[in-house]
């Protein structure tokens, strides 16, 4: 009988402790202290015991009894108090967990910020692939095999005929190719070159510009670019034409703005010269006309290609190109 009443009380013990709810320790209550429960039973059938252990039995179950009602009283208490508490509700009013937030890489603002440019000036962008055949990347451009031009650009080979592209300049071909004029596109894209330094990394981006149609001259080429670098740099910033060569435009001339960190003065970034080169620009040739079949009396053209990470160093002050590609946050974030 004793041993009995102590395994009701264990017994519901054992049982509180899986209790997770209200509802789950008043069916307890029922159980165990309701009027047709454990206790209550255990209670009547006291007076069938032998006389002498009735005072005993009945103590202990009384005492029982009380113990189990503080036991649920105390477990209903803690869940009510559990249920009002912060930990198990959401507290509206605090501030939220923000979560990290990229930025776009600077190569591609400036990459956007340009396209953005010529295509208020009505130009279309035109991709095209990374690794280029000889004769897009150089032969359709006037430079032949063997032709000194091709040292200039220290170029990747992929086999005999395929190179990664060291220019934009080959989707000038591509494009003509797919289509008669008029044509004005920008090209944007990544060019390769084995080099590396300061100011050159073997992967870099560039953006080709080519605008053909009849009676097109090197005063739109000058009225194109001046409109594009006030806008990308400031709209007082002077410019000069500088007489240069490339293979693929005659007469050719490379485009210097005043130096943006010394207004000329003469500083460190411009080498004392107090002029930046930006963009290397010209007249379409009539050899690369030829490649495309455009007749040559009927139409004429300019073309310019520019680096973009120059374009960012120039325009956030960086130093170094390789920062770049580095991808260190700390750099990153800044942007
Ligand atoms: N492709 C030249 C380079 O990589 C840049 C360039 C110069 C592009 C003159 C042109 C151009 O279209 O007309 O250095």
């Amino acid at each position: 009988m004793n041993l009995s009443i102590e395994l009701i009380h264990e017994n519901a013990l054992k049982e509180l402790d899986t209790v997770a709810d209200a509802e789950g320790i008043k069916e307890l209550y029922v159980r165990f202290l309701g009027r047709k429960g454990l206790i209550t039973q255990f209670l009547r059938n006291i007076s069938s015991l032998p006389e002498a252990q009735r005072p005993q039995a009945g103590k202990k179950a009384n005492q029982t009894k009380k113990a189990l009602d503080k036991a649920f009283k105390a477990a209903l208490k803690k869940i009510e108090a559990g249920s009002a508490d912060s930990g198990n509700r959401i507290d509206v009013s605090l501030p939220g967990r923000t979560a990290p937030r990229g930025s776009l890489h600077p190569i591609t603002r400036i990459t956007q910020r340009v396209c953005d440019i010529f295509l208020h000036l009505g130009f279309d962008i035109a991709e095209g692939p990374e690794t280029e055949t000889d004769y897009y990347n150089f032969e359709a451009l006037n430079v032949p095999k063997f032709h000194p031009a091709r040292d200039m650009q220290d170029t990747f080979y992929v086999s005999d005929n395929i190179v990664l592209r060291t220019q934009t300049s080959p989707m000038q071909i591509r494009v003509m190719e797919k289509q008669p004029p008029p044509v004005a596109i920008i090209a944007p894209g990544k060019v390769y070159r084995c080099d590396s330094d300061l100011t050159h990394t073997p992967m870099f981006h560039q953006v080709e510009g080519l605008l053909v149609d009849q009676n097109v001259s090197f005063g739109d080429l000058k009225g194109t670019l001046t409109a594009f670098v006030h806008q990308m740099f400031d709209d007082k910033i002077s410019l000069r034409f500088r007489p240069s060569f490339f293979p693929f435009t005659e007469p050719s001339a490379e485009v210097d703005i005043l130096c943006v960190m010394c207004r000329g003065k003469g500083c460190r970034v411009c080498s004392h010269s107090g002029w930046l080169e930006i963009l290397g620009a010209g007249m379409v040739h009539p050899n690369v006309f030829g490649s495309v079949g455009y007749d040559t009396s009927r139409y004429t053209g300019f073309a310019f290609g520019m680096g973009i990470e120059r374009i960012a160093m120039l325009k956030y002050g960086i130093d170094d190109i390789r920062k770049f590609f580095d991808n260190d946050l700390r750099f990153l974030r800044q942007f």
